[in-house]
């Protein structure tokens, strides 16, 4: 990091010269790592709005732009030219893969997408009715008590087996998730069958009879898959930064992103928004709805829009659309009525001066759900599947930050508001 620049904070009768990184892409960063011991004072900033955690070079976004970019590549022409694996070696590695290196570790991954089989037993703890990310946070959560060979952080070797076990084995804990939600069968992954196929395999078929996977369904799963692939430093991939600072083991770091993805805010706007898009049920109601959105007293807001980062259209949402009209084509289902809402919603907010001037846009998961719902997948799978995808940016994080010589435990400073010291009171005399 050179640090040609600097900024000089004046704090009554000192001066601190705090120098200034300036990154390949996006605004200068102010370092203010010394500002305490210099200083004395610590900064405040709640919700990360000013604050980079930690330097990165796996993905960039331009909110104003309305740019995703993974090591360098845009998110659409990934999408379009790409694969799920591909972007997944991307992001591990640094580097397109070359045909040799995609095809080994291709095979790397399915060769690793059974569960250990006494996990089966772990599944079946599980309630009937429990959430798939409810089953989801505890299993992956508990792999570490399953494969004790990949959990010493310090062996590069062992993290790279967690790796590949994680992104392998996701799709067959959340179909497993799903299937056991439903009272059915688990159904095992096969090889000959790549990532996506595969999934919808595990949660569509049935021991009674054949499933062929459709060419264009797998082609649109393997989109939502890369779509949500990574995200820079967002909530769950902060959280699996933070838990992995104190060293804790790769299982235990993704569980934490899992629980942390599940949040309506986050993760769980895709469930949310299609749920939203049920309970409007009608485009003649959907005024009532947006007045509600921009009532200041109603807690109420229009989810799949909006967007912490992007101030312009979310470059997935723009794919993600492309994605649903070609799945709804196929299923002959564009008469759906979410459908229909959600295209009337999506045309009266961006119409809307109020949508407008908070520079608030439908965001992937305002057209996610639509798709998964027409392939057949409940609302409650929505997120897990969003987790599945999410795997791979949170393990590229996890590994960059153990790869880095300067890591330390994560710990944030507070503005404290509470009592000074007081004496104790005998619980007769309060
Ligand atoms: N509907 C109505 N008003 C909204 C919305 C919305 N969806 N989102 C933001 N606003 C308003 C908000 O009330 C605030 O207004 P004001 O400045 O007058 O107080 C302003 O826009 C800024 O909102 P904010 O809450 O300060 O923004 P944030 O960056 O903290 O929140 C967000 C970002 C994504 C949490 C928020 O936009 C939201 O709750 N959206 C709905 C949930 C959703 O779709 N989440 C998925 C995000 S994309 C997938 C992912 O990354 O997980």
């Amino acid at each position: 990091m050179a640090d040609s620049k600097s900024a000089t904070l004046r704090l009554e009768d000192k001066e601190i010269e705090l120098p200034i990184y300036s990154p390949t892409a996006g605004p200068d960063v102010l370092d203010i790592r010394k500002l305490y011991a210099q200083g004395g004072v610590f900064t405040y900033d709640p919700g990360f709005t000013s604050t980079a955690s930690c330097d990165s070079t796996i993905t960039f976004i331009d909110g104003d732009k309305g740019e995703l970019l993974h090591r360098g590549y845009p998110i659409d022409q990934l999408a379009e030219k790409s694969h799920y694996l591909e972007v997944c070696y991307l992001l591990l590695y640094g580097e397109l893969p070359t045909g040799e290196q995609l095809e080994e570790f291709e095979n790397l991954v399915t060769n690793h997408t059974m569960l250990h089989d006494q996990m089966t037993y772990f599944f079946r703890g599980f309630r009937r009715d429990a959430h798939p990310m409810a089953i989801l946070v505890g299993v992956v959560g508990a792999m570490s008590a399953f494969y004790h060979d990949s959990t010493d952080i310090s062996d590069p070797h062992q993290r790279e087996v967690a790796s590949i076990r994680l992104i392998a084995k996701m799709p067959t804990i959340a179909a497993w998730a799903y299937k056991y939600h439903i009272g059915q069968p688990f159904v095992y992954p096969r090889n000959d069958l790549d990532y996506a196929s595969n999934f919808l395999r595990m949660c569509f078929a049935v021991p009674a009879e054949e499933y062929e996977v459709n060419p264009i369904l797998a082609r649109a799963m393997d989109r939502i898959f890369t779509l949500h692939a990574d995200h820079e430093q967002n909530a769950s991939t902060s959280t699996v930064r933070l838990a992995s600072s104190s060293g804790a083991n790769p299982f235990a770091c993704i569980a934490a992103g899992i629980a942390c993805l599940w949040g309506p805010a986050h993760g769980g706007a895709n469930q949310a928004c299609l749920e939203m898009l049920e309970e409007i049920g009608s485009v003649d109601r959907i005024p009532e709805y947006i007045a509600r959105a921009k009532d200041k007293s109603d807690p109420f807001r229009l989810m799949g829009f909006g967007h912490r980062v992007y101030k312009n259209f979310d470059p997935r949402a723009t794919v993600m659309k492309q994605s649903a009209d070609e799945v709804l084509e196929l299923l002959g289902v564009e008469n759906n009525p979410k459908l229909q809402v959600a295209k009337a919603l999506e045309k009266q907010a961006l119409d809307d001066p109020y949508f407008a001037e908070k520079k608030l846009f439908p965001n992937v998961d305002f057209y996610s759900g639509i798709i998964l719902e027409a392939m057949g997948f409940p609302t409650s799978m929505f997120t897990p599947i969003f987790a599945l995808s999410r795997t791979v940016g949170w393990i590229s994080q996890w590994k960059e930050q153990l790869e880095d010589p300067h890591h330390k435990i994560g710990r944030p400073r507070q503005l404290y508001q509470g009592d000074t010291t007081r004496d104790y009171i005998d619980v007769e005399k309060r």
